[in-house]
């Protein structure tokens, strides 16, 4: 449709029409049978249900292909109605989870995924997704994390970036892509203490510099929606927030697509004291711009009357009316209703041979190597035990794969059956009278339940009347096998529910079960690698000391037991990096590399009275930002600058930085070579070290290769103390190394 003709359509529309595009209600109200539920007091009405613009949390073509066509006769202008839904990190096809994706720091990962994601995802009759995520993440008690591509606003914003590119394709219109919701703005990743849902205060700088970059790129790439977070920024609910949506997403950004309430946000201004029932919520939300009200009655209920009065004005709510309008237009709606939806098409591509292939590849890439002594990986041995309730786990996608089905995906014990040199048994005594035909001998036990008895996750509450006994007998199957192996593969991990939305934990250790079953194993285990599934940085306790090897595996999803078992036996060596610190203790959190430096900075030996520290624990995360072995050796060379000083005056001038990097090892591995840039003086306070740039080199053993990065004078603004992004003059220190805390450096000036 055409612009004109869409205006012309708007001026048509009835006020209750318009109104009602600005509704989104939740899917189940246009499911069959649906009982009359939810979010009015005795119901949603038939005529809302005709009239209101979106709906989210539906898929399935038939079914979205039946409610569109009934929708479409019966509504007065006849438009389609807007399908949306939460489509994370896969929706059939289940890649890594966010923080998995953070840590191949690889956007093309992201990329590849997310078009796959979209082509399911609108096959089944999806039309947005409420994804990426772009919140800046640096408490690892918050359950959010897994959401996240981790701690850094540079490598946050260049996910973000290449998500929005892989949903949204070159036009939303084709029947491959769809469109894309940035969320969620602003800054839900500071939850104070890391507790869902909470307040966040920040300083202005901390905002611009950490928080909203990530968002900015998603934009820039043309994502169409963007999403309200739930919390307060400095004492304002986002959705009624007008300086953050108004004057930062809208003028400062160059936002102008829609802008959508998370789930109930506008309603929860009442909770937080910001209004004083739905009405006010509903009239601050539209001065804030806010164009959709996710599943509460305040626009449906209350904006005739806000109008009506003068609160709200009509072009207001023209202006949001039709940029719903516009969407539903980019999206080809008008001539194509159903957009992408195809049964045929969704069961050729689903979960097809080669998306699995693009998953696994992400996995493989994803995969975190944290200890490695004496080359304990690849595996060696002839009789492996693997153990652990992770061994043949079909859960291993987050729980915010909502549409993924766990049990198309592939476990360890599974890709280990499929492998030719191997012969897989599920007890030891057929592991023991195997013959000794030179192959491989697998032995399985799942060690110990997930979850300790009792335990509350995000959704229930974890009971288990059995769970000693069952227990009891998992511990000594597994300490039987581990005793009669050469090598233990220990798989734990935290529960699905244990990260996600509302799953904030005070303690981030793994279930007390798993721990005991990790020293039963330990105690007899002549070679430990220990596997680690989780949503989020965990405190590893003993885990990295007692085991010879250890290795972050994340939520892998779908393809998770194929791209381990072809990094555990050495096809691939680990490539991946950590997006988040792992802390000694939960008492570091919220723990970042990027911390402003201070007073008195602790000195590198010695106890450091008097100065920043902690008694009991180092300042130093355990393992750091962009930390991660492979199984190979690498050395770097010093940084080389081509000159010494840059130029403020010429926006063309710029210093490359080189260091030449080598695979010292004895196999071919893929390094990331990271750039970080200290700015030494300022008008503030600045971090320590920023993120700036990295590049990932595959080198044969013994091979080497010069890595180059362009500083430019743009990568040196900062909010300064003129309240604007600028470079200021002065000395700084470019590093480039394997992990954040690299000081192989060299110095500039900026004149
Ligand atoms: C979450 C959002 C999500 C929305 C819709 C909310 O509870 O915070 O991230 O997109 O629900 O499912």
């Amino acid at each position: 449709m055409k612009a004109e003709d869409l205006k012309a359509l708007l001026d048509d529309m009835s006020m209750e029409e318009k109104i009602m595009q600005l509704v989104q209600l939740p899917g189940w109200e246009y499911e069959k049978d649906a009982a009359v539920t939810g979010i009015a007091e005795g119901g949603v009405s038939e005529k809302a249900k005709q009239l209101a613009g979106s709906t989210l949390g539906l898929y399935g073509a038939d079914k979205i292909m039946e409610i569109q066509k009934k929708y479409i006769e019966n509504h007065p202008h006849h438009i389609p109605l807007l399908f949306m839904l939460d489509v994370i990190h896969g929706h059939k096809t289940v890649f890594p989870c966010p923080l998995g994706q953070g840590a191949t720091f690889e956007p093309e990962v992201a990329r590849k995924g997310a078009e796959i994601q979209a082509k399911e995802a609108s096959a089944d009759g999806v039309q947005v997704t409420f994804s990426p995520m772009g919140d800046l993440v640096r408490d690892a008690r918050w359950g959010r994390v897994v959401e996240s591509t981790g701690e850094d606003p540079y490598l946050n914003g260049r996910m973000v970036e290449a998500m929005v590119k892989g949903y949204q394709g070159d036009d939303i219109s084709d029947n491959e892509h769809i469109a894309a919701c940035v969320k969620h703005f602003a800054a839900y990743g500071g939850a104070e203490a890391g507790r869902d849902y909470n307040n966040v205060e920040l300083s202005e700088q901390t905002i611009r510099e950490q928080y909203l970059p990530a968002y900015a790129k998603g934009i820039d790439a043309g994502a169409k929606l963007v999403m309200t977070s739930f919390n307060t920024l400095n004492g304002l609910p986002s959705s009624g927030n007008k300086w953050l949506m108004r004057d930062i997403l809208r003028k400062e950004m160059g936002f102008d697509g829609v802008l959508i309430s998370d789930w109930g946000a506008i309603g929860e201004m009442v909770p937080w004291g910001f209004a004083e029932d739905l009405k006010e919520a509903a009239g601050l939300a539209m001065e804030a711009g806010v164009d959709i009200d996710m599943c509460t009655e305040a626009y449906g209920s209350n904006l005739e009357e806000l109008i009506g009065n003068g609160t709200i004005s009509k072009e207001m709510l023209d202006e949001a009316v039709l940029r719903v309008l516009t969407l539903k237009n980019e999206l080809g709606l008008f001539e194509n209703p159903y957009h992408g939806a195809s049964k045929e098409q969704f069961e050729k591509i689903c979960l097809s041979d080669e998306s699995r292939e693009v998953a696994r590849d992400a996995v493989r890439k994803s995969l975190v190597l944290l200890e490695n002594d004496e080359e304990t990986l690849p595996l060696k041995g002839k009789k492996i035990a693997i153990i652990g309730p992770y061994a043949s786990e079909k859960n291993m996608q987050s729980s915010w794969a909502i549409s993924g089905s766990p049990e198309t995906s592939v476990t360890i014990m599974e890709a280990v059956g499929e492998s030719d040199d191997v012969k897989l048994f599920l007890n030891l005594e057929s592991a023991k009278a195997a013959p000794a035909d030179g192959k491989t001998i697998v032995c399985i036990a799942k060690g110990s339940t997930i979850l300790d008895d009792g335990t509350v996750t995000g959704m229930r509450v974890y009971e288990n009347e059995n769970f000693d006994e069952e227990n009891d007998k998992l511990i000594n199957e597994a300490v039987e096998a581990a005793e009669w192996a050469d090598e233990v593969i220990l798989c734990l991990g935290e529960h699905f529910e244990q990260s996600g939305e509302s799953t904030s934990r005070a303690e981030i250790g793994l279930p007390f079960i798993q721990m005991e079953l990790f020293y039963e194993v330990q105690n007899v285990a002549k070679k430990l690698v220990t596997l680690v599934f989780t949503g989020r940085p965990l405190d590893l306790d003993t885990i990295p000391e007692l085991s010879d090897a250890v290795m972050i595996c994340w939520r892998p999803g779908t393809e998770g037991g194929h791209g381990i078992w072809d990094v555990l036996t050495g096809k691939c060596s680990p490539s991946g990096k950590l997006p988040m610190s792992f802390p000694w203790v939960v008492g570091q959190e919220p723990i970042h590399y990027n911390a402003y430096s201070t007073g008195r900075p602790k000195p590198l030996e010695g106890p450091g009275s008097f100065t920043t520290r902690y008694l009991d624990v180092p300042n130093e995360a355990r393992y750091p930002f962009g930390f991660g072995l492979t199984y190979s050796e690498f050395e770097i060379s010093e940084v080389n600058l081509d000159k010494t000083e840059l130029s403020r005056a010429s926006a063309d001038d710029k210093i490359t930085a080189t260091a030449k990097v080598t695979n010292t090892g004895k196999v071919e591995a893929t390094q990331t070579v990271q750039l970080y840039i200290r700015d030494l003086v300022g008008t503030r306070v600045r971090p320590v070290k920023e993120l700036k740039g990295f590049e990932k080199v595959t080198l044969k053993a013994g091979e080497s290769a010069e890595v180059s990065f362009d500083i430019t004078e743009d990568m040196l603004q900062f909010w300064t103390i003129e309240n604007c992004f600028e470079s200021e003059p002065g000395k700084f220190k470019v590093f480039i190394g394997f992990d954040s805390t690299t000081d192989n450096s060299a110095e500039f000036m900026l004149m």
